[in-house]
């Protein structure tokens, strides 16, 4: 397979594999694990461009970032054009590389308050957000959208075309409906297809993708110039390395369970140093069943993973879990 020579305004990708927001996941930490085998681009979980404006601590407390995750997107969701042109340049002059706008936010948190997919039903709108940003800074910006809000109402190519006019370097597309929230079987790759024929800037192909072989197959079937992987990432920090290693090589990239555990470590570590222990080991309750789950007595450990709240019991534990191996 032949990757495109495109780029995202100055910034190169390599692999052209990128890591998606996930809101409740990839903070620095998870982005710093995820890096230290390879993503092209890595991006923070969706910022409120409120939340910058009027200065709300929880919000900003999200921005940190360190040297090693570069180049990093700031993603930022919000319906006003000229508060989310002032959250950009902010977040410009903060030292991101990029700033993606979160067009297809299914949650109805976010819907209601007229954000995220919400977006996708007034056009007009669409346009002067891509408008009101592009004038705000000079770093890229790309805009993260679904085919459409309404199932059946596919306006993919028309936000691409509109982005494109309005000086987006790039484009994301999810290619499913925001009514069909996540439904596995609701993915569909021919929208990624029709959006990359039908504009002339980068087109990152996203959703769906639970192998390296649906990597690649993303590739061939869309033209995409790029692929964005999410859930993939969960409890396999190195995917995106292996995929990358699969198209080139043929072969995947695999972490032995020692290796494996060296990380998820690591990882709890990276989470307490940034936000202290009671928050930091509490956030990694969900992101540690996911790095068990398929292995011996997951369920239980799952459980009992409620109830630690410090990281010499989540060390323990996870020795356990790892222990069952080496008895074996
Ligand atoms: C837990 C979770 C959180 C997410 N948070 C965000 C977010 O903050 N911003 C965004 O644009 N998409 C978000 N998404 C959507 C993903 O970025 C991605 O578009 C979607 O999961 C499809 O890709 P995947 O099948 O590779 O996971 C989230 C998805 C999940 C499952």
């Amino acid at each position: 397979m032949k990757f495109t020579n495109s780029k995202i305004g100055a910034i190169n990708p390599e692999p052209k594999i990128l890591l998606a927001p996930l809101a409740g996941f990839t903070d620095s930490a998870y982005r710093r694990i995820v890096k230290s085998f390879a993503a092209g681009i890595v991006y923070t979980e969706m910022i409120s461009s409120m939340g910058i404006f009027y200065g709300d601590k929880k919000t900003l407390d999200m921005l940190n970032f360190s040297e090693e995750e570069r180049p990093i997107a700031a993603q930022i969701f919000g319906n006003v054009p000229d508060k989310l042109a002032y959250a950009a340049a902010f977040l410009e002059e903060r030292g991101f590389d990029m700033i993606d706008i979160n067009m297809g936010c299914p949650t109805p948190k976010i819907v209601k308050s007229g954000s995220g997919a919400a977006l996708l039903k007034d056009l007009s709108l669409v346009k002067a957000i891509v408008k009101s940003v592009r004038k705000a800074i000079r770093i890229p910006l790309t805009v993260k959208i679904r085919k459409g809000f309404y199932k059946g109402q596919n306006v993919a190519n028309e936000v691409g075309k509109i982005a494109e006019g309005e000086g987006a370097d790039a484009i994301c597309l999810h290619g499913i409906f925001a009514e069909e929230f996540f439904k596995p079987e609701c993915e569909d790759w021919d929208s990624i297809r029709s959006l990359k024929e039908n504009v002339n800037i980068p087109v990152i192909g996203n959703g769906g993708i639970k192998s390296e072989e649906d990597v690649l197959k993303m590739f061939e079937e869309t033209g995409a110039d790029y692929v964005m992987v999410g859930r993939a990432t969960l409890g396999a920090p190195h995917f995106i390395k292996s995929a990358d290693t699969y198209i080139k090589t043929g072969k995947k990239f695999t972490l032995s369970l020692k290796e494996k555990l060296y990380i998820i470590l690591r990882h709890i570590e990276l989470e307490v140093d940034d936000k202290g222990e009671e928050r930091g080991i509490k956030e990694m309750r969900k992101i540690v069943a996911h790095y068990i789950k398929g292995m011996k007595g997951a369920s239980h450990y799952r459980a009992e993973l409620n109830g630690i709240s410090t990281k010499s019991d989540m060390e323990k534990m996870l020795f356990e879990v790892f222990g069952k191996y080496e008895e074996a």
